[in-house]
């Protein structure tokens, strides 16, 4: 029978998710030669046992470009799933790209799904693409939040959080924030105390939810509903990313970038 995973409470994903965004913003914006980090994605943050998020993988990063230049184009070598479209389509490399990544890890905390799952239904693989109408419409953000968290999560966090991986998510690279803005925006919501589970709309929301749920996925075909944390029965000590969940989609094979 195995035991079940916990999952990671709300206000320990937000603490992550700051921790990694305080890293990006120093490459981005302190370091004394700006460098753009490349392949963010949620195995290379590290955690320790504190849950201080730390970035690991340095191998792909770029001096980011000085003067005029506007960014550096290189061969694409993010990983699918994680790679901002216009680096994808155009191999131009900009800050903004790793914003776009870090949006991706982001959404994957706050719904517990991994940024390509080829075991969910069609239409579910890629998270992004499953997560836009939610993300736009903003009083859907409940639907994007980890149904394992079973309510404990900050609604005002929740929302402000959907806010801000909208925003990273954005296609004009230029609509997306700055790493430091989305610092800023995250510092307040490790704190928040507003428990959806003590909320009479999100109770009535939730048993919909899972209504809704078990007549539909269930049923069809008799999978249970999966997410990315701790499936190992255990919670992710080494990374934010446990090495069985390292995303396999690269998009090309490692260069000697290592
Ligand atoms: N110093 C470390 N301490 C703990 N775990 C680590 C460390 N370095 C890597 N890992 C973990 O080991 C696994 C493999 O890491 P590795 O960096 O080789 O591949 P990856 O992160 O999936 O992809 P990439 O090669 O693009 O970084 C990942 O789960 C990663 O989080
Ligand atoms: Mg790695």
């Amino acid at each position: 029978m195995g035991h079940r995973a916990l999952p990671l409470p709300w206000s320990i994903r937000m603490k992550i998710a700051l921790g990694a965004a305080k890293g990006l913003a120093f490459l981005h914006e302190e370091a004394e030669r700006p460098v753009i980090y490349r392949d963010f994605k949620s195995s290379n943050v590290l955690l320790d046992v504190d849950y201080n998020a730390k970035l690991s993988d340095f191998g792909l990063a770029k001096d980011a470009p000085d003067g005029d230049k506007t960014h550096v184009s290189t061969r694409v070598m993010g990983t699918y799933g994680y790679a901002a479209p216009e680096y994808v389509m155009t191999g131009h490399l900009t800050s903004k790209s790793d914003v776009y990544s870090y949006g991706v890890v982001l959404l994957e905390m706050m719904t517990g799904r991994r940024s390509m799952d080829k075991n969910r239904p069609n239409g579910e693989h890629n998270l992004v693409e499953w997560a836009r109408p939610n993300l736009r419409e903003r009083r859907r953000f409940y639907r994007l939040i980890d149904p394992r968290l079973e309510g404990n999560f900050s609604i005002k966090g929740a929302q402000k959080a959907s806010q801000l991986a909208h925003a990273c998510l954005s296609r004009d690279p230029k609509a997306r924030p700055l790493m430091s803005e989305v610092v800023e925006v995250l510092k307040p919501l490790i704190n928040l105390k507003d428990m959806a589970s003590s909320s009479y709309f999100f109770q009535t929301m939730q048993t919909e939810r899972t209504m809704a749920h078990s007549n539909s996925v269930g049923a069809r075909n008799g999978m249970k509903p999966q997410g990315s944390f701790g499936r190992n029965g255990q919670p992710p000590t080494r990374s934010l990313s446990h090495g069985a969940h390292a995303s396999p989609y690269h998009q090309s094979p490692k260069p000697n970038a290592r």
